[in-house]
Formats: structure tokens, sequence, C-alpha cells
């Protein structure tokens, strides 16, 4: 028997002027899936996110959560031109936790601590935020994202600004998180190497929903229909990602 899911969302549409952004999404989450959010840009997937953390409310829909959610956005909300040290940064994620008036507690110093260790970066501890390279920055993001232990991680494109070893070691928390804690995790990305190597289940998005399936059924078929005219990316994809498509079109 299947649990209720931690994330559901029913008929939902957004528009903003008139120009309609989602239309008609239905789709369930449970706990412990790693999900994939692929599309073109401008397809939307962004304002999904941002529906499902309650940034954006002027939807229509149904859109249940059942779960702390930490989140790394695409665009850095932060001025990294303010005075702030990286700790500082990351004690913002426990804000919710520990609330406005109360003070941070050394369990919380100690938190901040472990997160950036786990996340390779605790020499950055005291490090001012302007100072930080992009990928340190993104790295620290993560940290802020993690530092409360939420029940749901939601990421939207953190492969940018980050190299390769970057990359791989990032795979690897967010495995361990998966293995560990049963944490459900939302990647959204256009790196489809990572995309198909790690998750359980892909939403294709371009507007409204072309599919959500188990990864492993997903098939050119999908992607075509889902890039309509990006035919760069099929090159991409039989170049660097090595993928083979079988008689059934299926890619592994
Ligand atoms: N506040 C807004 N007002 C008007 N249009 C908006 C607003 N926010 C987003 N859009 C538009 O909605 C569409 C979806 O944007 P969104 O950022 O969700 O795309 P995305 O799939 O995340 O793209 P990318 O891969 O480039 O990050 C785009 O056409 C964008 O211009
Ligand atoms: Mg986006």
């Amino acid at each position: 028997m299947k649990n209720d899911p931690i994330i559901s969302v029913r008929n939902l549409n957004y528009a903003v002027n008139n120009n309609q952004i989602l239309s008609d999404i239905f789709f369930d989450i449970y706990e412990g899936e790693f999900v994939g959010i692929i599309g073109p840009n401008g397809a939307g997937k962004s304002t999904l996110v941002k529906i499902i953390i309650g940034e954006i409310e002027e939807y229509t829909g149904e859109v249940t959560i059942k779960g702390k959610i930490g989140y790394v956005p695409q665009t850095e909300e932060v001025d990294v031109t303010f005075p702030m040290k990286v700790y500082e940064l990351v004690l913002l994620g426990l804000y919710k936790d520990v609330g406005p008036i109360k003070r941070f507690k050394k369990e919380h110093y100690q938190k901040v601590k472990e997160i950036l260790k786990i996340l390779n970066v605790e020499e950055l501890y005291s490090r001012q935020i302007g100072e930080l390279s992009g990928g340190e920055y993104r790295r620290v993001m993560i940290a802020r994202a993690l530092v409360s232990e939420p029940d749901i991680l939601i990421l939207d494109e953190p492969e940018a600004n980050i190299d390769k070893p970057g990359q791989e070691l990032l795979l690897n928390i967010l495995k361990k998180l998966k293995e560990e804690k049963n944490i459900t995790i939302i990647l959204v990305s256009h790196d489809l190497n990572m995309i198909f190597k790690e998750t359980t289940k892909i939403l294709c998005l371009n507007k409204t929903l072309h599919c959500h399936k188990n990864t492993w059924d997903i098939n050119i078929q999908d992607l075509k229909n889902l890039y309509t005219e990006d035919f760069q990316l099929f090159a991409h994809l039989n170049g660097t990602m090595k993928a083979v498509i079988d008689k059934d079109d299926r890619i592994f």
C-alpha cells in the first residue's frame, strides 16, 4: 500500500497578464523519490518550484505539501555585496525553526559547521560571502537549504557555476541524503546526464506536463516532444552523454 503523496498538485494553472505560464498540471510525488524536472528555457520549471515552496500564491488549483522544504534557488536572492559571513548566511536556513526574536544557540552554530563539512567547504565558515567563487557560493546556498534538515530538498539548476568534480560531489551528497535520511529530492536541471543517472522519476515540463514517468520509461520521443526545436540537444545526447537507445527507443 502506498502512503499519501508528500507533494500533490491538482489542476494547477498560472498566468501573468493573460500570459499562460503553467496549464493543467497534475502530479504526485512520494516520500523518498528523486524527481528530475526537465524542459527548455522558459518552460515554467522555476515558476512551478516557486509555487511549490509558496513564493508564488496567485495560481489556481490545489498544491498540497506535507513536510519541511529546503530550497536552493536558481538565481540568487541574496545581495553578495552585503557584508555577511558564510555562517550567518547558512544560519538563515534555521530562521523558521528558531523564529525571529529568539537567538541562535551553540547547537545551531554546530549544525552550520557540520553541514559545511558535509559539503566540503568548512574552511569557508568565517569568509565574507562577497569573497566566494561562484561554485563555493552555490555550495553555501545548498548548506543553507540543508541545515534545517528538510523532508524535501528542491534544487533549481544547482550545477550552474560548479565544475565537474563539484557536480560529482553534489550528486554523491544527494544520493547519501536519500539513502540515509530518505529525503525527497526535486532536481531541476538542463544536465540530462545528471538527471538520467540519478533520478527515479522525471517530470517533462513545457508549460504543461508532457510526461511524468519512471526515469527508465522516458524514451527519445518524450524528449523530442519536449524540446521540439532543440536539435542541438540530441547531438549532445548522442555525443557527450553517451546515451544508448535500445530498439524500443529507451535511453540508458
Ligand atoms: N513575473 C513574471 N512576469 C511575467 N512573466 C514571467 C514572470 N515570471 C516568469 N515569467 C515567464 O514565465 C515563463 C517561465 O519562466 P521560468 O523562469 O519558470 O522558466 P524556466 O523553465 O525556469 O526556464 P530556465 O530553464 O531558463 O530557467 C518565461 O516565459 C518567463 O519569461
Ligand atoms: Mg529556471
